[in-house]
C-alpha cells in the first residue's frame, strides 16, 4: 500500500492489540471507519492482572478496562462486543459475524490472541478444574477461593506461578506441578528461575517438578491430581496454565496459511495484501531478533499494533522493531525482562540473590542479548538500550560490582 487506508478497517478481538489499533489509528488522524469486533461481553480490558492484583482483590473490576465504552464511541470506533466473527471472504473483502451480520472491509486486521490450552487427561471434565484467561475466568477462580482451600496449579509458567503466588496470598494452600525439570525455565534466566522457586516454597508453595499429570481423580468434583509417577496431590481446586493455544481457526478457514499462527512480515502484512495479524496470534518476521516469532506479552501486541496504525493512518508500511520485554509480579517480586533468551546463553549475575535484588546479563557472541532483574529497575531500565543498541561487554566486566555498565554506551553527543 502507499495510500493510507479510506474504506472501513475491521478488526477482529478486541483485545490489547485490538483496542491498541483502533485508537492508535484515530490518534494518527485516520478518517476511516473503524469497527472492533469483540466476542467477550465487557470493554476491552488488561490480562496481567487477572493473576495479580484483581486475583487478589486489590484491584477493582471497573479498573480493567483501557478505556470506556463511550470513549469509543467519542473517537467513533464502532465497539461491537459479545459479537464473534465466523468467517472471513477474502474475495468480497467481508467478515461475518454469529449473528449473520456482514462487514465490508478495505483492511481486516485479525487480533484474536490465544486461548489457554486444556489438558486431556482422563478426569479432565470434573468440577473444580479451571482456566485462567479472561476475566469471566478470573471472577470464577476468585469466587472459589477461601483460606486453607487446597489448590494444585498444573504448569510452572507465568500464569502458573502468578496465580500460585496470588492465591498463597489469598490464605490458600498451593501446589504447582510442573513436567519441566525447572518452574519458570521459558526463556527465564536460570538464576531468576531458581529465585522464583526458593521465593515460592520460603512463602509454603509446594513445588512437584519434572512431572506430569496423568489425570484428575474425582466423584463430581476433583479431588486429586494424579502424578505420571503415580502419586497424589490432593486438591478441591486445580487451576491449569500449560500454555496458550493460537486462536488462528478464523484465518485458517479463510484460507490464510497457519504455522503455530498466522506469519506476517515485519510490518505485520500476511499473504493477503488486505490482511493484517498482530499480537499473540502473529508469527512475525521480527525486525529487531531477525527472525519469525510468535510473541505473548503486552508489548508485542501494542506496538505492532502501533506500527499497524502507523502503517494504514499514512499508508507508509512501517515495521515494528521494538525489542521484546516482558514482565511477572509474584509475591514481592518484581521481575522485569528485556531481549530474546534463547537456551545456552551465557548469564552473567551482577549483584547477589539472597539480597532478593539482583540480575542477570546474557551474553551472545560478546554482546548483551538480555537482561533479567529482579527488584532491580534499573538494570532493566539500562539493560533497554544496551540490548536495543547491542553493546558488547566482557562477562569479567558485568560480573564486578564495581564495574557500572552504564559506561559501555556510547558516550552522547553534546553531553
Ligand atoms: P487478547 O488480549 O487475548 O485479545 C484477543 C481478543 O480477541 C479476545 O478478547 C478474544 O476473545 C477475541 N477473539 C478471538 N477470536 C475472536 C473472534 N473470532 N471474533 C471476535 N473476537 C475474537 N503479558 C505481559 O506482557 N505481562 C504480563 O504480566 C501478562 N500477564 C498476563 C496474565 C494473564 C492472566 C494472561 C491471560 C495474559 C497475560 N499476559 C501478560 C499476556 C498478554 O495479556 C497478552 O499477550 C495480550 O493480551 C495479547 O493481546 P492480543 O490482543 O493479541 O490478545
Ligand atoms: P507458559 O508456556 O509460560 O508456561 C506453561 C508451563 O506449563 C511450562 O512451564 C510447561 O513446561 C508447563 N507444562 C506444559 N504442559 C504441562 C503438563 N502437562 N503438566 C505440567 N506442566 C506442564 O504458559 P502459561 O504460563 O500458561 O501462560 C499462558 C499465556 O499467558 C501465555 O501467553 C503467557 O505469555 C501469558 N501470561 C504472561 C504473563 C507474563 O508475561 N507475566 C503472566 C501470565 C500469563
Amino acid at each position: 500500500m502507499s495510500e493510507p487506508a479510506r474504506g472501513p478497517v475491521v478488526i477482529v478481538g478486541a483485545g490489547q492489540a485490538g483496542m491498541q489499533l483502533a485508537t492508535g489509528l484515530r490518534q494518527l488522524g485516520s478518517t476511516a471507519s473503524i469497527t472492533l469486533v469483540g466476542d467477550e461481553r465487557c470493554p476491552p480490558y488488561e490480562r496481567p492482572p487477572l493473576s495479580k492484583a484483581y486475583l487478589t482483590g486489590e484491584l477493582e473490576r471497573e479498573r480493567l478496562w483501557f478505556r470506556h465504552e463511550q470513549a469509543y464511541a467519542r473517537q467513533d470506533v464502532e465497539l461491537r462486543l459479545a459479537t464473534r466473527a465466523v468467517a472471513i471472504d477474502r474475495a468480497a473483502r467481508t467478515v461475518t459475524t454469529a449473528a449473520g451480520e456482514v462487514l465490508p472491509y478495505e483492511y481486516c486486521v485479525l487480533a484474536t490472541g490465544a486461548r489457554a490450552r486444556r489438558l486431556e487427561v482422563p478426569g479432565a471434565e470434573l468440577a473444580g478444574i479451571h482456566l485462567l484467561r479472561g476475566l469471566d475466568d478470573a471472577d470464577r477462580l476468585r469466587a472459589a477461593i477461601r483460606p486453607g482451600v487446597e489448590v494444585a496449579v498444573v504448569g510452572g509458567g507465568y500464569i502458573g506461578m502468578e496465580i500460585a503466588a496470588s492465591l498463597t496470598k489469598l490464605g490458600a494452600r498451593v501446589a504447582v506441578i510442573e513436567a519441566a525439570p525447572q518452574v519458570m525455565s521459558r526463556g527465564v534466566a536460570p538464576v531468576v528461575a531458581d529465585h522464583v522457586a526458593r521465593r515460592h516454597r520460603a512463602e509454603g508453595v509446594r513445588l512437584e517438578t519434572g512431572v506430569g499429570v496423568a489425570g484428575f481423580v474425582g466423584d463430581e468434583a476433583v479431588r486429586a491430581v494424579r502424578l505420571a509417577d503415580g502419586r497424589e496431590v490432593a486438591a478441591e481446586l486445580v487451576v491449569v496454565g500449560i500454555g496458550a493455544a493460537v486462536n488462528d481457526e478464523l484465518a485458517a478457514a479463510a484460507g490464510l496459511a497457519t504455522d503455530g499462527g498466522v506469519p506476517t512480515d515485519a510490518c505485520a502484512r500476511t499473504a493477503d495484501p488486505a490482511i493484517f495479524a498482530i499480537g499473540d496470534v502473529a508469527v512475525q518476521d521480527h525486525a529487531f531478533l531477525g527472525r519469525h516469532v510468535r510473541l505473548e506479552s503486552v508489548q508485542n501486541a501494542v506496538d505492532q499494533a502501533k506500527a499497524v496504525a502507523r502503517t494504514l493512518a499514512t499508508g507508509t508500511p512501517t515495521p515494528m522493531r521494538e525489542v521484546p520485554w516482558f514482565w511477572t509480579q509474584q509475591f514481592d517480586m518484581m521481575i522485569q525482562m528485556v531481549g530474546w533468551a534463547d537456551a545456552g546463553l551465557e548469564w552473567v549475575l551482577r549483584g547477589e540473590t539472597a539480597t532478593g535484588a539482583f540480575a542477570a546479563y546474557a551474553l551472545a557472541d560478546g554482546a548483551i542479548q538480555a537482561v533479567h532483574a529482579v527488584n532491580r529497575g534499573a538494570d532493566y531500565a539500562l539493560g533497554r538500550r544496551l540490548v536495543r543498541e547491542r553493546i558488547r561487554a566482557e562477562p569479567g566486566q558485568l560480573a564486578d560490582p564495581a564495574f557500572d555498565p552504564k559506561t559501555l554506551l556510547p558516550a552522547r553527543r553534546g553531553r
